[in-house]
């Protein structure tokens, strides 16, 4: 258990907590919401400490297999069947050369950008994969000036890591950073290995990571694929196939690893989310600013409001969870939530 948090005082939780949840545009009066529901009791009890418990709802994801999962809207084997959109050569050539030439007087101007020390360059993806990249922006600075060098970061305690991370929330981030750092500083030369596929051994590095890493760090030539990239990606080729299954992904996977350059895969990938982040944006995306207008098959088609797919969403499960709180001279005793369960 942590200790008191002197910095959040009783009335300001208590407020906090009485406030109504937002209505859910769209859900009828009875009907379930998605947003999360507090039913509260205070109990004022003799001495200074007062105890509190409330109920809250939260919904969970169903998953195939539970009593209220819906099938989903596009069968798997209508996925595997869909064609796959693939680039002429010379299109990946001038989608190349427009998208670097794009970046370089666009790109967002973000502190881990220029940065070559493949240790920075890994904490600034591990904060972007959650957190927004303004949040990041601020937190980056920070979380170096405390732990510069990769050695400073395996050797210090998961206690400080976790605390330095407070706010950036998706703990388990921080927990693998440091893991990883540790197994790090065991190998010869401890130093980060120099490949995606030895990259994906450490803790934290799944597919987009360790491409994001050995590309931006080592300028390995592999596909980093984020949200932004992949909307990218499924407008530019049109693909029906929808971006959140495996299937999906894989195909514009293939296309991807294909169209990335042998020359800057770092920057390629980065210009990607960028142009995903400021100019292919979900709603609303700027296609006549957009240096891929001329090669984009959905924009071709008029169908960049369609793109991409996703599967349908199926309606969350519902769970009742009860919490308790205790607050004794302004102070509310905080207990940290346990590896791997929810919040985690
Ligand atoms: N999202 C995750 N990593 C990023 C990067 N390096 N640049 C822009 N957006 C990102």
């Amino acid at each position: 258990a942590a200790g008191p948090a002197p910095a959040q005082s009783a009335s300001d939780a208590r407020a906090r907590m009485s406030r109504k949840p937002p209505a859910r545009r769209g859900t009828a009066p009875g009907r379930r919401s998605n947003s999360v529901r507090i039913m509260k009791k205070v109990y004022q009890i003799p001495g200074p400490q007062t105890c509190g418990a409330w109920k809250r709802r939260v919904d969970l994801p169903t998953l195939p297999g539970m009593p209220n999962a819906k099938k989903r809207r596009i069968p798997k084997s209508a996925i595997r069947l869909a064609p796959r959109a693939r680039l002429a050569s010379q299109a990946r050539q001038r989608i190349r050369a427009r998208l670097l030439g794009w970046y370089a007087a666009e790109k967002r101007a973000l502190p881990w950008r220029g940065e070559a020390d493949p240790y920075r360059i890994w904490v600034s993806e591990v904060m972007l994969q959650q957190t927004r990249a303004e949040t990041v922006r601020l937190r980056y600075p920070r979380f170096l000036a405390r732990f510069p060098t990769l050695a400073a970061l395996a050797s210090a305690p998961l206690e400080e890591v976790l605390a330095e991370w407070q706010g950036l929330g998706y703990y388990a981030r921080a927990r693998n950073l440091h893991r990883a750092a540790a197994t790090v500083m065991e190998r010869p030369g401890e130093a980060l290995p120099e490949t995606r596929g030895a990259l994906r051994r450490l803790p934290g590095f799944g597919p987009y990571m360790a491409a994001a890493v050995a590309s931006i760090a080592f300028g390995e030539r592999a596909a980093a694929l984020d949200g932004n990239a992949l909307r990218v990606l499924s407008r530019l080729l049109d693909s029906p196939a929808p971006i959140d299954s495996n299937a999906g992904r894989a195909a514009l996977g293939e296309e991807a690893e294909a169209l990335i350059p042998p020359s800057r895969p770092g920057d390629f990938n980065q210009a990607l989310m960028d142009l995903g982040a400021r100019i292919c944006r979900p709603r609303k995306p700027a296609c006549p600013a957009c240096p891929l207008e001329e090669d984009c098959a959905a924009q071709g088609r008029g169908r960049v409001h369609l793109r991409p797919v996703r599967t349908a969403k199926t309606p969350p499960g519902e769970a009742a969870m009860f919490q308790l709180w205790a607050e004794r001279r302004g102070t509310i005793r905080l207990v940290r939530r346990p590896e791997g369960g929810l919040f985690g």
